[in-house]
């Protein structure tokens, strides 16, 4: 059975331009609707790599990988329009032209096509998102005078109203405060349930969704550990699974 796979990942290797080695090596991994991963492990050890290999934004040299039912080595641009990802290092420009709404409102472009108006049911997208992240009083403020929270949670709109049935977040908490944290975690945990997939990179272990989380530990290139927890559990398990006494 493979229709309910968000993602399957079978012996992948991916490679930055220029590499001799790849960077991730041997990767195979199968997601289904719905699941709650939250990707851990140290620094450089490869999990925005993996990430961006899922959004086929990395040249897979060997192996295969679907995603959505996508082929990803094919159909890079149907998996980036049809898949959420908040990155993990963004900085606007102060000066940037746009309004937060209308940086919410490009999660809406795959969907619409970027030379096309947007229509109610776009408008109607990019107001649900950015009411669920509890953002509607930055609506017309540019996007570039915002703090790195503020914009932080305005990308998390953005790839809400994207509608996507798999979600990617690369350290998502890293400008958040507590108050934010807890708020954004319960609309992660609110969304899988309603059997989108969620993959999450995080440092992060306070604030966790009530619910069995799997967790993926990563080590120079590699899935070192993949098992099923109990949130209480998670900071241990990364922390042993990284080499962390
Ligand atoms: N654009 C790039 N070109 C070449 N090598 C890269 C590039 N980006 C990352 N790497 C290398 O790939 C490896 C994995 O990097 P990656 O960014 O995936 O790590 P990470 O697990 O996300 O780390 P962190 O926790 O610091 O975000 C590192 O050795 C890094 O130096
Ligand atoms: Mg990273």
């Amino acid at each position: 059975m493979t229709e309910n796979r968000t993602i399957y990942l079978d012996g992948v290797y991916t490679a930055y331009e220029g590499a001799n080695v790849p960077t991730l090596r041997n990767i195979s991994l199968e997601v289904r609707e719905g699941e709650y991963v939250l990707v851990g492990g140290p620094n450089g050890a490869g999990k925005t790599t993996l990430l961006e290999s899922i959004m086929g934004m990395l040249k897979i040299t060997h192996g295969s990988a679907s995603v959505c039912g996508l082929d990803v080595r094919k159909e890079g641009l149907q998996v980036r329009r049809k898949v959420g990802y908040v990155i993990q290092n963004f900085a606007f420009d102060p000066l940037t032209p746009y309004t937060a709404e209308q940086v919410v409102m490009m999660g809406r472009y795959g969907i619409m096509g970027c030379l096309k108006r947007p229509c109610k049911a776009d408008f109607r997208a990019a107001d649900q998102a950015m009411h669920l992240v509890g953002i509607e009083d930055l609506a017309a403020k540019p996007i570039g005078i915002l703090s790195g929270g503020q914009q932080q949670k305005v990308l998390i709109a953005q790839n809400l109203a994207k509608e996507p049935s798999l979600l990617l977040l690369d350290e998502p908490f890293s400008n958040l405060d507590i108050a934010a944290r807890e708020f954004i975690t319960g609309i992660l945990e609110n969304i899988a349930g309603k059997g989108i997939s969620i993959m999450m990179v995080s440092h992060a272990f306070d604030d966790l969704p009530d619910r069995d989380i799997r967790v993926l530990v990563m080590n120079d290139g590699n899935i070192t550990y993949d098992a099923v927890s109990h949130p209480g559990d998670v900071e241990a398990r990364v922390k042993s699974a990284s080499g962390v006494v």
